[in-house]
């Protein structure tokens, strides 16, 4: 869109989070809540974005230090929504055009609600356009008074509303377009005469009303998108919806969701069709899951990288991992970041992983640690065995070849190297490398002793 720049306000503490972290950093469905405003004005092409900072300024500019488009403007004191505008004049001085104003604490709100607004007010070269919605329980909203003719007045704010003016079901939204000259020639002359003693961004329609200039309201057909977060139930509520559209996003694009009210599925995760999640899952972080795959009942996976045709089973959490095409993993199985398991690898209940590559075919399927290990292909680990990567210091390798069998109950003190097609016999302990093409075996011999029997007290 042509000529509309953005602020974005988030100078306030949000004192009912009742947290230490500053509101618009609470994260809502794995990216902080200011990210939702600041993408809906990018997406709709707004040039700068300029985000007004005050509590804890430097933690909310430094995640967005990377971004270009992005300026911040420090508002010490919040004096009110006029007064963290005006504090905008300067980043805002060479621009010219349509000043999109939104709140950090709106996650729900969509760009195309955002196009529609902008049009609004650019068709009808209006002063100011606010965006407003008809709330059932309107309490705590700014109101939209109007006239008879139903043109609009000014903005009440709950504190400062009269009995009847308290009946008024239209609220502000907190969200408006205004034409930049009009903005900052009007924003110096508004008062904090009010029941807050804040300079109220809301008094400049009146002040457009006042001076004759068009001054219009774009009602929102969906209450729902404009609500804002100002308590951690409400963060809840919100995060709710948006994970709602994001697991609707995902059924329609032929993801299967058992019971999407149970699944949990962050911002940013892709998912192929014709894969499955059960209930109670979480994924998160920046994973990609490919088609065909199963996701079980209560797994928990974050940033993982899932070929086509993986099973993870019940209760396994994954993290940091990849797993290449037909994997299965679990019932109960931990894979830990730098886990790299090749096709068709199978790891059963009860195994950990850490910063391994297991080649192609290769099966863990029982009670097992693995930690900084190369594995290579069609290798079966036997139930109970260990890496011991670790010798209280430093952290040390062991490689087993290609068609290598460990038996059960092994334990492979690193740094160690199994060669290719050999067998360690059950219960070893290996200390020192093993040949290719041979059997390792360090077992005590068995000792049985005639006619002993345990004698009890
Ligand atoms: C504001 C509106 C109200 C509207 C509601 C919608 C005013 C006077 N009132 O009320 O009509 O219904 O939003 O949610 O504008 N902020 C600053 N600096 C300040 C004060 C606020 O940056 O000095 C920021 C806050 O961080 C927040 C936003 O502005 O992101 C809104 O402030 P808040 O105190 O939540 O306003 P409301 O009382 O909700
Ligand atoms: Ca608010």
């Amino acid at each position: 869109m042509d000529n509309v720049a953005a602020i974005i306000l988030a100078a306030g503490k949000g004192t009912r989070m009742k947290s230490g972290l500053v509101k618009v950093l609470h994260p809502a469905v794995g990216r902080p809540m200011i990210d939702y405003p600041v993408t809906a004005a990018r997406t709709v092409g707004a040039k700068p974005v300029v985000l007004v900072v005050g509590h804890q300024a430097e933690a909310v500019e430094g995640h967005f230090s990377a971004a270009e488009d992005i300026r911040c403007v420090l508002q010490k004191e919040q004096l009110g929504t006029g007064h963290a505008v005006a504090c905008t004049r300067e980043a805002l001085s060479g621009f010219s055009g349509t000043v999109l104003i939104l709140c950090g604490d709106t996650p729900l709100l969509r760009a195309e609600t955002l196009k529609r607004l902008i049009d609004f007010h650019q068709a009808r070269k209006a002063s100011v356009t606010v965006l407003t919605a008809i709330m059932d329980d309107p309490f705590g909203y700014g109101r939209v008074v109007r006239d008879n003719s139903g043109k609009v007045l000014r903005i009440v704010e709950q504190k400062d509303a009269a009995p009847e003016e308290r009946e008024i079901r239209e609220i502000n939204s907190g969200i408006y377009c205004m034409d930049s000259a009009f903005l900052f020639e009007n924003i110096g002359s508004v008062g904090s005469d009010n029941a807050q003693q804040e300079f109220y961004l809301t008094d400049l329609l009146a002040v457009a009303v006042g001076k004759g200039l068009a001054c219009q309201a774009l009602a929102s057909d969906d209450a729902e998108e404009i609500m804002g977060v100002n308590d951690l139930s409400q963060l809840a509520e919100a995060a709710r919806c948006l994970r709602r559209r994001i697991n609707l996003g995902l059924m329609l694009s032929g993801v299967t969701i058992v019971d999407p009210a149970q699944t949990y599925i962050d911002h940013g995760v892709v998912i192929g069709a014709d894969t499955t999640v059960h209930p109670n899952c979480r994924i998160s972080g920046k994973t990609v899951i490919g088609s065909n795959c199963v996701i079980d009942s209560d797994v928990s996976i974050c940033d993982c990288l899932i070929a086509d045709n993986c099973h993870i089973k019940a209760g396994s959490v994954l993290e940091g991992s990849e797993l290449l095409e037909a994997v299965a993993v679990g019932p109960m199985a931990h894979l830990r970041p730098g886990t790299v398991l090749h096709a068709h690898v199978k790891i059963g209940n009860f195994v950990e992983t850490k910063k391994i590559v297991m080649g192609e075919g290769s099966k863990a399927s029982h009670l097992t640690y693995l930690g900084d290990a190369e594995i290579g292909s069609d290798v079966n680990i036997g139930c109970g065995t260990i890496t011991c990567n670790y010798d209280g210091v430093n952290k040390h390798r062991t490689v087993i070849g290609d068609g290598v069998f460990i038996g059960s109950d092994v334990q492979l003190v690193a740094p160690v190297t199994v060669g290719k097609n050999s067998l360690v016999a059950a219960g070893t302990t290996v200390t020192i490398d093993v040949p290719p093409d041979s059997l390792a075996l360090s077992r005590v011999p068995q000792v049985n002793k005639d006619g002993w029997r345990l004698k009890k007290k």
